[in-house]
């Protein structure tokens, strides 16, 4: 509870930030020439952002772009998981158009209501934001076609019930496509420790191994960690100076540790093939 009561507050003041004209940077740091940080930073291309509510866009908190990943097409429902502003949530329904739907979940007031103005400005109408947490997903059972997050699920204290939430919700056959930062190999505790002061607003994030692991106990397949920005010392320097931390002296243990993943899975749908002769 107290790390959700964290984030929570944290994401609340972020969103308010937002709404009156500000930038939402997480972490320590403030934003240098408008850019908040080598993670949240450069993550669109202006040509999905243009038609978008400026709001929709100065929210953005994510570490990847899963709606460019996850081949959505019309007519699919589609969940964001931790929806912030809602800028991915906007771009999904573009996607897949008034024949579907995209839902936003968020836990935080100010979030939702940021991404509900977005919402109202942006003129779309097959999107709904609802209030909730990832780990009990007010949506029923085999519902969903595709679950998006945006650098989220490494804020929950409980992944395995995300996981396992996130596949009671998608239909048989349902993608889990999902932005998240991962770490690889092996990090020493207090480097660690040293590292989620630079990450602030993604401390939790799990080893890309734990990652799969989790997803499969939960009962997905086709389990796919797929790095799309690797961080190395010199992003590392931009959180870290003034905090204390001998930077040059943590780098080989930093190095290539950290990255954002497109991470893929898939509920199995029950057809699956299992071999030339039972594949009918
Ligand atoms: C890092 S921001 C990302 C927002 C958005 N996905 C984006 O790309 O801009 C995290 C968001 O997830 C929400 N969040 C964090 N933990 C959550 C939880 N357990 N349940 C629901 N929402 C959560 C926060 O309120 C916040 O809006």
């Amino acid at each position: 509870m107290e790390v959700k009561e964290t984030v929570r507050e944290k994401y609340g003041q972020a969103a308010l930030r937002v709404a009156t004209g500000g930038s939402s940077c997480c972490g320590a740091s403030a934003a240098v020439d408008g850019c908040c940080d080598p993670i949240t930073s450069n993550l669109y291309d202006a040509s999905q952002t243009g038609d978008l509510p400026d709001a929709a866009v100065k929210a953005s908190l994510g570490c990847g772009n899963p709606t460019a990943l996850a081949e959505l097409k019309p007519g699919e429902i589609v969940l964001d998981l931790g929806s912030g502003g809602g800028i991915d949530v906007l771009l999904s329904a573009r996607r897949v158009g008034p024949a579907g739907k995209a839902y936003g979940l968020d836990m935080t007031d100010e979030m939702l209501a940021l991404a509900r103005e977005n919402q109202r400005r942006a003129g779309v109408e097959n999107v709904e934001f609802l209030k909730g947490e990832i780990e009990n997903i007010p949506l029923p059972d085999n519902s969903v076609d595709v679950i998006i997050s945006n650098c989220v699920i490494n804020l929950s204290a409980d992944k395995s019930r995300v996981f396992h939430e996130a596949f009671r919700v998608l239909k048989p056959g349902g993608r889990f496509a999902v932005s998240d930062v991962v770490t690889r190999g092996e990090v020493p505790s207090e480097v660690r420790q040293s590292m989620l002061l630079w990450v602030g607003c993604i401390a939790g994030a799990l080893d890309e191994y734990g990652y799969i692991g989790r997803l499969t106990k939960a009962g997905f397949d086709m389990i796919d960690v797929e790095p799309t920005r690797v961080y190395n010392i010199e992003d590392a320097r931009r959180f870290l100076t003034g905090e204390g931390i001998d930077v040059d002296a943590i780098a080989p243990q930093v190095e290539g540790k950290f990255m954002s993943a497109f991470v893929r899975a898939v509920k199995p749908s029950g057809k699956e093939c299992c071999g030339p002769a039972c594949c009918s």
